[in-house]
């Protein structure tokens, strides 16, 4: 080799080496584990909260949430929705990277759809944190907020006996006689949370399909039959209406009650059992929406499972916090969620049943809407 191509190389190797530097001070660097940083060194640097849709009233909540509690934490935020697709959420992900975001908090749309970004993040050394639902199949999610979601499912299957007098309202058997006749429905597939629900809500419920108490009349009841695409409220609707024409049409079987994971299902569910012409059915639901819990109120909808999600977001903020500066967040469950790379060490905070009679004292008294927000449903 040339002396003048040597010292060009050299040149060229030099400048490679300063920019790779320059790129891991703000923007992306090319791989290689970053250290745990100092206490207070993170301070103001830029979060990106990747939410999945604006859709569902819950996820606009949570989004603003997570904002403002960050920004009173001294960050600042790049807060993204993806209008529930995929590849949206992806090409975010990457952007937030690209500004330099040092950490991540996803509520992600499909759970198995972001290793690539995830890997990229970790090779610059960013945390992330998993927000609600789970992250699967990546070694690269450091920690999980959510509900006990197990749980959601039990007390959405619970207040679904409750509401059809076969629970009383302490949960225990009213040794209620004849047969009630149901319907199942379950969240997205690619939701990790949708298949816990539906678990959670089957071990109270398959009991009583086994005694004989409760009969799904339409047979369909394996998580594949009953799952909603993306929770889409007009698939709800639409399958409501199938079933309705198939095994209700002809009057003389009464639809009891229906098993709905989420209160948008729940609204396109009572969407078809009233044009059916059908005296509303006890149907359950989850996040106390505002249309949703101006239906409860009324009468319509039966219950809902509310989650303050105000405690989700702060979570996840403290958690942000904790992970820049040095400090091991808190949680409280190491074992039950396994994305099938690690178990992702979650915090899980509790839910409630709401009903008429405690929505008020739930969801206005606690500051979380207010009267005249869930009276009027908007
Ligand atoms: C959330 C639920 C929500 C559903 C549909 C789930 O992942 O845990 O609270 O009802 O998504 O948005």
């Amino acid at each position: 080799m040339t002396t003048t191509k040597f010292v060009a190389g050299l040149a060229a190797a030099t400048a490679l080496a300063l920019s790779l530097t320059a790129c891991g001070g703000g923007g992306r660097a090319a791989g290689g584990a970053a250290e745990t940083p100092a206490a207070g060194t993170n301070k103001g640097a830029l979060v990106g909260v990747a939410m999945p849709t604006k859709t569902s009233e819950r996820w606009i909540d949570d989004g603003n949430n997570v904002k403002a509690k960050l920004e009173a934490l001294g960050y600042k935020v790049d807060l993204q929705y993806a209008n529930d697709k995929v590849p949206d959420q992806q090409q975010q992900i990457e952007s937030m990277l690209n500004n330099g975001a040092k950490a991540l908090i996803v509520a992600s749309i499909d759970g198995t759809a972001l290793t690539q970004q995830l890997k990229d993040a970790a090779g610059d050394g960013v945390k992330v944190i998993a927000y609600d639902r789970l992250i699967n199949g990546s070694p690269n999610v450091d920690y999980y907020v959510t509900f006990d979601n197990q749980k959601v499912g039990v007390q959405q299957g619970t207040s679904l006996l409750q509401g059809l007098g076969i629970l009383d309202a302490s949960g225990k058997d009213a040794g209620a006689k004849g047969t009630k006749n149901i319907e199942l429905f379950a969240g997205s597939p690619d939701d990790n949370n949708a298949q816990f629900f539906y678990n959670g809500a089957m071990s109270v419920l398959q009991p009583y399909i086994d005694k004989g108490t409760l009969k799904v009349v339409s047979g369909q009841t394996s998580f594949t039959q009953v799952a909603t695409q993306q929770w889409k409220q007009e698939t709800a609707q639409a399958r409501m209406e199938t079933i309705l024409n198939g095994f209700y049409a002809k009057g003389n079987t009464k639809l009891d009650g229906v098993l709905s994971p989420y209160d948008g299902l729940s609204r396109g569910i009572l969407n078809a059992t009233k044009s059916a012409a059908i005296p509303n059915p006890i149907v359950t639901g989850q996040d106390a929406e505002k249309p949703s819990d101006k239906l409860i109120l009324d009468g319509v909808q039966y219950s809902t499972v509310f989650k303050d999600t105000r405690k989700l977001g702060d979570t996840a903020a403290t958690m942000v916090d904790d992970v820049l500066n040095g400090k091991t967040p808190e949680v409280n469950d190491t074992t039950t969620y396994n994305n099938k790379v690690k178990v992702v060490p979650a915090y899980l905070h509790e839910s409630v049943i709401v009903t008429k009679d405690n929505l008020i004292k739930e969801v206005v008294d606690t500051g979380y809407y207010t009267k005249d927000g869930v009276e009027k449903g908007e």
